[in-house]
């Protein structure tokens, strides 16, 4: 038996999945492990409050649209967007899944945000294709997301998987998560430091899945992202780098289902990213 009663085979086997880890997160941009605790909820970004309106029936807007008036830049001047790019591990899928399971290990026994770790029901960490092209981020798991232990299992999620449909796309066929990986009680705004606390595992989610593409919904998911104050508004309609992913962000079902006139900015959105990957979305 080696230190704290591990065999060798153990303590190898564990070191190996935390030197994985840290590969991961690396690919993925990071270049520290967060540690200071941050200012208190009151001073975080105001993101858009989370009262759902009346659900419509199809995500895709009816008027005509017209062209995407903005050409896609790639923004640099962002932290994150400044980091080297490693050079491309490929993972496979069987590796990738393995990983994604240990870390939610890890996170369903993650207390480093008392009140969240205390009022949870269940931690949720995430869902999707471990290969996927394209992550999507959302806010925080909401009261159906806690019971069910799956991101946009909600009203928010049943106009999120419209908007896929209506991307010729299947719900497996891209991977779902969250900044926060615990619901904040009574669904309030995620306070700086449990975005901050969490982002270790968001971090390593992205490492592990490598994708071409990630858009955040929303602007709690936009700014923690891209460590940008920016509000939604003023984020869409362009590219961001975060390591060897291009980011996309637009406005959150959440907002879409109190504001459906909004529904044809995030159409543009959608038609932007699909066009950039070589797809062309209509009407
Ligand atoms: N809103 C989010 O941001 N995430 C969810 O998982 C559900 C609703």
């Amino acid at each position: 038996m080696g230190i704290g009663g591990m065999s060798q085979t153990s303590t190898g086997s564990l070191s190996r999945a935390i030197r994985q880890q840290l590969e991961g997160l690396e690919r993925a941009g990071l270049t520290h492990l967060p540690r200071r605790k941050s200012p208190r909820a009151d001073q975080s970004p105001r993101p858009l409050a989370t009262s759902p309106a009346a659900p419509t029936e199809n995500f895709v807007p009816k008027p005509k649209l017209s062209p995407v008036s903005a050409s896609p830049t790639l923004a640099a001047p962002f932290s994150p967007i400044s980091q080297p790019v490693q050079p491309e591990i490929k993972l496979s899928r069987d590796d990738r899944t393995q990983r994604l399971a240990v870390l939610n290990e890890t996170v369903k026994q993650c207390q480093r945000c008392s009140e969240l770790a205390s009022t949870r029901k269940q931690t949720v960490f995430g869902v999707g294709n471990a290969e996927a092209r394209i992550v999507f981020i959302g806010e925080a798991p909401g009261a159906d997301e806690d019971a069910q232990g799956e991101p946009f299992v909600g009203r928010a999620g049943q106009l999120l998987n419209k908007i896929i449909e209506a991307c010729g796309m299947k719900r497996e066929d891209v991977y779902i998560c969250n900044i926060l990986k615990c619901r904040p009680p009574g669904n309030r705004t995620p306070a700086p430091d449990e975005c901050v606390n969490c982002r270790e595992y968001l971090l390593g989610q992205l490492g592990t899945i490598d994708p071409e593409y990630i858009v955040c919904w929303g602007t709690v998911a936009a700014q923690n992202l891209l460590s940008m104050d920016w509000t939604i508004g003023k984020m869409r309609k362009r590219f961001y780098q975060f390591g060897r992913a291009k980011v996309l962000c637009t406005y959150h079902p959440s907002y879409l289902l109190r504001n459906p006139a909004a529904k044809k900015d995030v159409w543009e959105d959608m038609k932007l990213l699909f066009a950039d990957m070589g797809k062309t979305l209509t009407p």
